[in-house]
């Protein structure tokens, strides 16, 4: 099938989460299993301090597109993705990407992401690539649909087109001024947005993403379910309900290429579940790093997160210091994000010198070390549509304390004795998260135990393969 792809995030160009992890496996394995893919993202600044080989594509240089009033050029240049043979194409405009992070809260961040979309079809317009399908991510893409269906819609090339929608995080859903809308070039753009769906004088872009587009899918079972309903819809369950066809859940793939201890070089030492001899060096590497007590007996939890509030990190402030004062263990956190829980981890660093290590920033080996170097991987979400650390987790023998949740509740199952891959909880308060806590605590005092937790994990198979036929499902009965 001829697929175009479109996402604001793809590793290792650029990351600040799961997307840009999913955004490059997803694309990547369809590739391999044949599909013939255009893959478009923005070429930020940052992309261009890290060196890639960058490949100026012929036919799409200095293009001119207007936004609003204002003529903006764009060019793009290609780079094959790590690992792959597969072809990124990446939107250079400085005027608009040169900006210190990925994501910007400066005024013109919808020209960012109108830019992005609208750039996208005009270079598969110049490659006359007509695509069966439009896959679009999260709400920095959710106007393609709107496009195709206006200012795209005598374009021969899409005239068969369908589009799916991916939501990885209804929590983030792209809330612009309507006026902002203009930028699209479509003419009477506010026509074509039904009256409700105008508040304030603001669009939401996801809502209209989910109005618009001919397929929507998340990541998880679980959250699918969870995004429908009032309690996990953030507004949008209602119109997630008013579609006529269910939202598909899809649970994310690992990229096992890139986390697997047997094979991770970024580590100091590699292991398998026949032998777990290198797990114990990467945590005394872990324990060295973080300047605490060399002591393999007691157990390490690990936390890699954004800090945010989806991540559960407020239930960890009301239990962590009375678990701390109470167990013994040591607490290794990575993580970026709202002062607040920044201020939260430093305190709780300068009170624990000795059991709490934070590094407060964005580290890719540091996150690697962490997952092999804990004993038990925390992860106590408010909602999570997929996450990826806990399939990671399992991956490497690190036992995952989770939320039930979207798909924390679709990967972990509870160790009930015999079968299971880690601790799962249920209600988002504290006495939970103490329970889930303690509990794995104190099934690390009995080895044979623990062992047979670690191995039912590290045989768990989360490969993209499995994950991407999925897709190619949904592909399918969309273009039958
Ligand atoms: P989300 O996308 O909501 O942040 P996921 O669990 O899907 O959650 O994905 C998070 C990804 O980002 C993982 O690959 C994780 O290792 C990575 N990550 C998160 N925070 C950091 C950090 N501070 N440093 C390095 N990697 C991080
Ligand atoms: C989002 C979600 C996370 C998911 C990721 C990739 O950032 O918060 O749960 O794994 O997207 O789909």
């Amino acid at each position: 099938m001829k697929i175009a792809f479109v996402a604001s995030e793809i590793t290792p160009f650029a990351k600040t989460g799961g997307l840009a992890d999913v955004a490059a496996a997803l694309p990547r394995t369809l590739h391999q299993m044949g599909h013939d893919l255009r893959v478009f993202m923005p070429l930020y600044s940052t992309i261009r301090e890290k060196h890639f080989e960058l490949h100026p594509v012929t036919d799409l240089q200095q293009m001119q597109l207007m936004l609003g009033d204002q003529i903006f050029q764009f060019s793009v240049s290609s780079s094959l993705l790590p690992g792959s043979s597969l072809i990124i194409y990446l939107i250079d405009c400085p005027e608009l990407y040169a900006r210190k992070g990925l994501y910007t809260t400066d005024a013109d961040e919808h020209r960012r992401f109108i830019l992005l979309q609208r750039a996208a079809l005009e270079a598969l317009r110049v490659m006359q690539f007509a695509p069966d399908i439009l896959h679009c991510n999260d709400w920095h893409t959710a106007l393609l649909p709107l496009l195709l269906k206006t200012s795209y819609q005598r374009e021969p090339l899409f005239r068969t087109t369908k589009t799916v929608l991916t939501i990885h995080n209804i929590g983030y859903q792209g809330i612009f001024a309507a006026s902002g809308m203009l930028d699209l070039g479509i003419t009477n753009v506010i026509g074509h947005i039904r009256s409700e769906d105008r508040h304030n004088g603001q669009i939401n872009w996801l809502k209209e993403g989910i109005y618009q587009a001919d397929a929507v899918s998340t990541v998880s079972a679980t959250y699918a379910r969870e995004i429908c309903e009032a309690s996990g819809g953030y507004g949008l369950d209602p119109t997630l309900r008013a579609r006529n066809d269910e939202i598909i859940g899809i649970l994310n793939g690992v990229n096992y290429d890139s986390w697997n201890p047997e094979i991770d070089t970024t580590l100091p030492a590699r292991y398998s579940a026949k032998d777990l001899s290198g797990k114990a060096k990467c945590k005394l590497a872990l324990l060295e790093l973080g300047q605490l007590e060399l002591l393999l007996d007691r157990p390490v939890v690990g936390i890699v997160s954004r800090l945010a509030h989806q991540k559960g990190i407020d239930l960890l402030m009301g239990s962590m210091p009375t678990l701390l004062r109470s167990r013994n263990f040591f607490l290794c956190v990575l993580g970026s994000g709202d002062a607040q829980y920044v201020e939260f981890f430093n305190q709780l660093m300068h009170d624990f010198p000795e059991r709490v290590y934070f590094h407060n920033g964005y580290d890719e080996h540091l996150a690697h070390l962490i997952e092999a170097g804990s004993d038990m991987f925390l992860m106590p979400s408010l909602y999570e549509p997929c996450g990826l650390n806990q399939m990671y987790s399992l991956k490497y023998g690190t036992v995952p304390i989770v939320r039930k949740t979207g798909g924390l509740a679709d990967s972990v199952q509870m160790w009930d004795g015999t079968k299971g891959t880690g601790i799962v909880f249920n209600d988002y308060d504290a006495p939970a998260v103490n329970w889930a806590i303690n509990t794995a605590l104190d099934l690390f005092k009995q080895p044979a135990v623990w062992q047979q937790i670690i191995r039912n994990g590290m045989k768990q198979d989360f490969s993209w393969e499995k994950q991407a036929t999925e897709y190619q499902r949904v592909y399918e009965q969309l273009t039958q």
